[in-house]
């Protein structure tokens, strides 16, 4: 196991009825921005809910928030966020809203040209205003991490970042809020959390039992209760432990002591940026083939998941890394998530665009091994057509 240090304070209020916590963790006395995307909190319920929990404040609201969301758009929340000397901000949606919030909190106190925060990552970030989050689709983890992934839509860059002072205070994860998903907001959570735990976990074993096992444990959550929450949308347990398997498998814990890969992660950001594909969808376009062409390196890792995830312990090992992978490529489709550039309406054309902003983005190779130059990354996609 390799060395670490864990350090994660994000208190986390879990469960129906919990958004009524937020009048616990936001100051009675503080001026709060609250940031939402295109209105699914507004008919579901849930931002009535943070309305009378917030009752006695003075709120300000910023809606129109994208899936992907816009640095240009944040501009405006940031810029809402200083005229009105907001002390507290209030992220209610999914991923792209926590992002988006996180964004504005850094943005709000820097000095500098705000895009400096995307190409330095998050490194110039010293200061944000204190954020919560409502979050009501599983998938990012956002809820409980320290990153961020903006999309300046004027030039097709979608860069994450990452910063400890965006560490949400507090969030709050009520099952129900998620029983409005349409299938394929459902199905993204569930194929983005899934991805999360095997960025960490399919990469080459260093003896981290307590990880892979924890890997393992959340990766069967998410096969068993994925396709329970398509079929019965309102499934509470179903909704429970699919959000809370999200939360964990990307809080950092099972990051631990393990390599990452997160090569599958940065190839799909640009298929985002230029094509506007969902962030799930490149996810399961790019996977598929990577385990293909990295076969060799991972090997190790994709025996083990192979049988403890699958139960895959007949055929020579080649036959079960084989399964291994079909099996994956057969879960995302089963969710409704096709895994081909052509599904997409994409071809061969698509491809050299993508390396051309992975040349840009990401100066040293991706992957476990630094491996993944931009040159794999288009073997990797053209396997992928
Ligand atoms: O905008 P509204 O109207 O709220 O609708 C959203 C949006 O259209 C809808 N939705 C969310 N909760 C709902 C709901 N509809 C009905 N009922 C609900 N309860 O779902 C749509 C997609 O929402 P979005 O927030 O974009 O999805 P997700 O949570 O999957 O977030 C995706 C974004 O997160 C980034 C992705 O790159 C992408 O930009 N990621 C962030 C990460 C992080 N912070 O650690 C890690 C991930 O790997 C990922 O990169
Ligand atoms: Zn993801």
């Amino acid at each position: 196991m390799q060395s670490f240090t864990y350090w994660n304070p994000t208190r986390i209020h879990f469960g129906k009825g919990q958004i009524a916590r937020i009048s616990d963790e936001v100051p009675a006395d503080a001026r709060v921005l609250v940031l939402y995307g295109g209105g699914s909190v507004l008919k579901n319920g849930v931002m009535d809910q943070v309305r009378t929990a917030l009752a006695g404040r003075a709120v300000f609201e910023f809606g129109g928030i994208e899936a992907n969301p816009h640095f240009e758009t944040l501009l405006n929340a940031a810029k809402l966020a200083r005229a009105e000397k907001v002390d507290f901000l209030l992220s209610v949606g999914g991923g792209s809203v926590a992002d988006g919030t996180k964004f504005v909190a850094a943005a709000a106190l820097y000095d500098g040209d705000p895009w400096d925060i995307l190409v330095e990552r998050g490194r110039n970030v010293t200061a944000a205003l204190p954020l919560g989050c409502v979050i009501t689709l599983p998938a990012t983890g956002s809820e409980m991490n320290r990153n961020a992934v903006i999309t300046r839509a004027s030039t097709q860059d979608k860069l994450p970042m990452n910063s400890v002072h965006v560490l949400p205070r507090f969030s709050v994860l009520d099952p129900e809020t998620t029983f409005s998903l349409p299938p394929r907001q459902t199905a993204n959570g569930v194929v983005d959390s899934f991805m999360h735990v095997l960025e960490q976990y399919l990469t080459y074993p260093v003896g981290a039992k307590v990880q892979d096992r924890f890997a393992e444990g959340l990766l069967l959550t998410i096969l068993e209760d994925g396709p329970v929450a398509l079929a019965e949308p309102t499934n509470y347990q179903a909704r429970a432990n699919l959000m809370w398997a999200a939360t964990m498998a990307l809080n950092d814990l099972i990051a631990c002591g393990v390599p990452g890969d997160w090569a599958t992660h940065r190839i799909g950001h640009e298929l985002t940026g230029l094509y506007g594909l969902d962030h799930a969808a490149t996810l399961a376009i790019v996977l598929p083939s990577l385990l293909t062409v990295k076969r060799a390196q991972k090997r190790g890792k994709l025996l083990q998941y192979a049988e403890r995830v699958f139960g895959i312990t007949t055929g020579d090992e080649e036959a079960r890394i084989d399964a291994a992978i079909a099996r994956t490529r057969a879960f995302f489709e089963a969710m409704g998530v096709r895994t081909r550039l052509a599904d997409y309406g994409l071809d061969a054309t698509a491809i050299p665009a993508v390396t051309e902003k992975l040349r840009q983005h990401w100066p040293v190779p991706l992957g476990e091994h630094r491996d993944v130059t931009p040159e794999a990354a288009a073997e990797i996609l053209t396997l992928a057509l």
